[in-house]
């Protein structure tokens, strides 16, 4: 599909998800400029996604310094005049941050601030100086990026989940103050994705627990939150905006036995009826 033919597109953060996403959006025929404070990350995706004959560019982009957001823009400004989709994909998922990110109680301050540092402050930021661009042609769409963590409680993350959940909020608002200006903005919530990070801060047996929740036979991939994106993106999802899209193989909308009972459920027919 080519659905975004002309458009200019900004993914922010080239890791996992941001990577698949670049890719994806590419692909539909827009061009894609990655930002991110890891500038080699980005012009490796930017260069492949080049190398298989799409449109993408790189460039520097700290969503903790108002400044440099304002410079990242200027320069789409200057090259292509336009913004038709953001992406808000970076976030501040590093093992020393998330690994602090425990009981409430013992809560470092540091911790709790910079998960809103980046997360939602940088993305509010992108938000601020990214409409005005969207406005110059009519408006365009956004799509941050949340996460299952915001909509349930857990064990752990009470701060990473806490700046997803803002994020939710900072969406509904953005939705309700420009739509009528032609902006659309949505927020979609991954449940867990198997990207290379996922390994660092989970086991094997987290993996396989974490499987027999979701209700499909596997685990969701970058792919999968890439494929919500482009539709997001494109004019197929021309009347939905303020929404939190749930791509998480359906994990949080079932009763809490199910990961224990579904393979005797499954084994015998006896076990479906009484
Ligand atoms: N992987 C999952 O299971 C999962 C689940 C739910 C939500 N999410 C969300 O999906 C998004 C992508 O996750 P991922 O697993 O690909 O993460 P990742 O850690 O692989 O990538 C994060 C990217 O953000 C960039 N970044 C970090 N701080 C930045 C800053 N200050 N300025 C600019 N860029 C910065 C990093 O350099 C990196 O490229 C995140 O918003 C994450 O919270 C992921």
């Amino acid at each position: 599909m080519h659905r975004l033919n002309g458009r200019i597109a900004v993914v922010t953060g080239s890791g996992g998800i941001g990577e698949a996403c670049a890719r994806r959006l590419a692909a539909e025929g827009a061009h894609v400029i990655i930002g991110d404070i890891d500038q080699a990350s980005a012009r490796r995706v930017a260069d492949a996604i080049v190398g298989e004959g799409h449109l993408a560019s790189a460039d520097f982009l700290d969503l903790t310094d108002e400044q440099s957001v304002k410079t990242f823009y200027k320069n789409i400004a200057e090259k292509f005049g336009r913004l038709d989709v953001l992406h808000n994909n970076a976030a501040e998922t590093r093992h020393e941050q998330m690994s602090r990110d425990m009981g409430i109680t013992e809560m470092p301050a540091e911790i709790w601030d910079r998960a809103f540092e980046v997360n939602t402050r940088g993305t509010m930021f992108m938000i601020k100086h990214g409409i005005p661009l969207m406005l110059k042609n009519g408006g365009g769409s956004i799509i941050s990026t949340s996460s299952g963590a915001a909509l349930r409680g857990d064990l752990y993350g009470p701060a990473y989940a806490a700046s997803k959940a803002a994020i939710n909020c900072l969406t509904l608002y953005t939705a309700t103050q420009y739509g009528k200006q032609g902006i659309r903005c949505n927020v979609i919530s991954p449940g867990l994705i198997v990207t290379p990070n996922v390994y660092v801060s989970n086991s094997q047996e987290q993996l396989d627990r974490i499987e027999k929740h979701k209700l499909t036979p596997y685990l969701g991939k970058p792919e999968d939150i890439a494929a919500a994106v482009a539709y997001l993106a494109s004019d197929d999802s021309r009347f939905m905006t303020a929404q939190i899209m749930v791509v998480d193989g359906g994990v949080l909308d079932h009763m809490p036995y199910f990961s224990e009972t579904i393979e005797n459920f499954m084994a015998d027919p006896a076990n479906r009826s009484v």
